[in-house]
């Protein structure tokens, strides 16, 4: 296979001659041809030039990238590729499905990109290695010749090593060991040592299922698994939510009123009893009410203690359970050093919210961020018309509003708490 990789910056090239890019070609199962877009361009200095329409950047020019490609043998319905975060995810599949191409001309885009009649005049795959931008498409290009030209008969020295990798079926690959068995006290697992093969390879089965319904969920969606496969999947998602300390916060100051004035809410008995109890079914860790008024503090103190350890709490020991989650502070920060102290570290910071934004994340992202970041987690709930601005630039996610089948959107707090409660940790 041939790989013309078009580029401004050539010298960033040098890893492809490395390891085994290097071996591939030497062996000339495949080569790679680094051309200088510039070479091509009338002046070197312009091979890109401003937007039409206005906004920042340059744009790669037209010209000197299809002289590029026409100069180093590209004919119509030869295989490009365009590098841009703007393209479709670049994943295994294709890389499998490229190595059946003789040749291949990839272009690296640099500032804005490139302009978009390169893509047009040669029916070029768009391809994005990750959400995320880079300076220039060199590493990408590097990246897809990479993944293909390792594909490819012959370059890998044990063909088996592609049989057994991530990906391969679907799922991430299990863990690997070598060589000491035990370092600084940790041992590799006494299954790889007992020489039966099956054992092994089940292991490594279960093993693979359980790295990917932690660190990519996603793909497993798609791969065929048995029930009981199914199962350990459920419960090893359900175990690993529920090892996050998860705690809520009443904010009765600041919020909004209707006109989007700051003001002062009053606590309420409901709210106090039924999110106590929420929590206590939930194994929320704690229950804040952020409330600095005095008289509303002192009057939310007695409360509690008539349940947690006054004549209340005689008469009903469960009651007592609930509330005694229940701690009265004057602001936000004060729950999060509360929390702080507890954990060691500061609580990922979560608001709920009756309003449609644009940074939110569902309960499924959340739950995977939980699951990752393997942090304490804080939902912030409002009361009024909801969190200050100021209060939801503080948070680190956003929670997607409840929706319900009509327009009406003014469920109480209590019933926002049990509806986001059970959709992040209920069964
Ligand atoms: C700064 S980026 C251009 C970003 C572009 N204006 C946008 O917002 O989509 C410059 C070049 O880097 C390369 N690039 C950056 N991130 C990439 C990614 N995630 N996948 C593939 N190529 C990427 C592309 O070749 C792109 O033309």
């Amino acid at each position: 296979m041939k790989v013309n990789i078009l580029t401004l910056f050539p010298d960033a090239y040098v890893p492809m001659g490395e390891s085994i890019m290097g071996r591939a070609q030497k062996k000339e199962i495949a080569s790679v041809n680094v051309v200088n877009i510039r070479s091509y361009a009338e002046d070197p200095h312009f091979a890109d030039d401003i937007v039409y329409g206005g906004g920042a950047g340059m744009v790669m020019k037209v010209e000197p990238i299809m002289a590029a490609l026409k100069a180093n043998g590209w004919q119509k319905g030869a295989k490009v590729i365009v590098t841009t975060p703007a393209g479709r995810p670049f994943h295994q599949r294709e890389a499998e499905r490229l190595t059946g191409e003789e040749e291949l001309f990839i272009i690296a885009g640099h500032y804005e990109g490139i302009d978009q009649r390169v893509v047009d005049l040669t029916g070029a795959e768009e391809f994005s290695i990750g959400d995320y931008v880079l300076t220039g498409g060199e590493l990408p290009s590097m990246v897809i010749t990479d993944s293909v030209v390792r594909l490819l008969d012959g370059v890998l020295g044990d063909s088996a090593s592609l049989e057994q990798e991530s990906f391969n079926e679907g799922l991430l690959e299990y863990p690997q060991y070598t060589r000491p068995r035990v370092f600084e006290g940790e041992a590799v697992p006494d299954v790889l040592f007992c020489g039966n093969h099956k054992v092994i390879e089940a292991w490594r089965r279960e093993q693979s299922l359980r790295r990917t319904s932690l660190n990519r969920p996603d793909l497993l969606k798609k791969v065929p698994l048995s029930d009981e496969e199914r199962q350990l999947y459920a419960e090893e998602r359900a175990a690993a939510v529920e090892r996050v300390d998860v705690y809520i916060a009443l904010v009765h100051y600041p919020v909004l009123d209707p006109k989007g004035n700051v003001i002062a809410t009053s606590v309420t008995n409901l709210d106090i009893h039924d999110i106590a109890r929420l929590s206590r079914t939930y194994n929320v860790k704690g229950y804040y009410i952020v409330q600095p008024g005095e008289e509303q503090k002192e009057l939310t103190k007695q409360l509690l203690n008539y349940w947690t350890s006054g004549h209340g709490s005689k008469i009903n020991p469960d009651r007592r359970e609930a509330l005694s989650l229940v701690s009265v502070v004057d602001t936000l920060d004060d729950v999060v050093s509360r929390i702080e102290e507890i954990q060691g570290e500061a609580p990922l910071k979560v608001a709920t919210t009756a309003k449609i934004r644009r940074d939110i994340v569902s309960y499924e992202e959340l739950k995977e961020i939980m699951i990752r970041e393997n942090h304490s987690c804080l939902l912030v709930f409002g009361t009024g018309y909801g969190l200050t601005d100021e209060l939801m630039e503080e948070m680190n996610y956003v929670l997607k509003p409840i929706v319900g089948r009509g327009d009406y959107n003014h469920l109480s707090v209590r019933s926002a708490v049990s509806i986001i409660l059970d959709r992040l940790l209920g069964e």
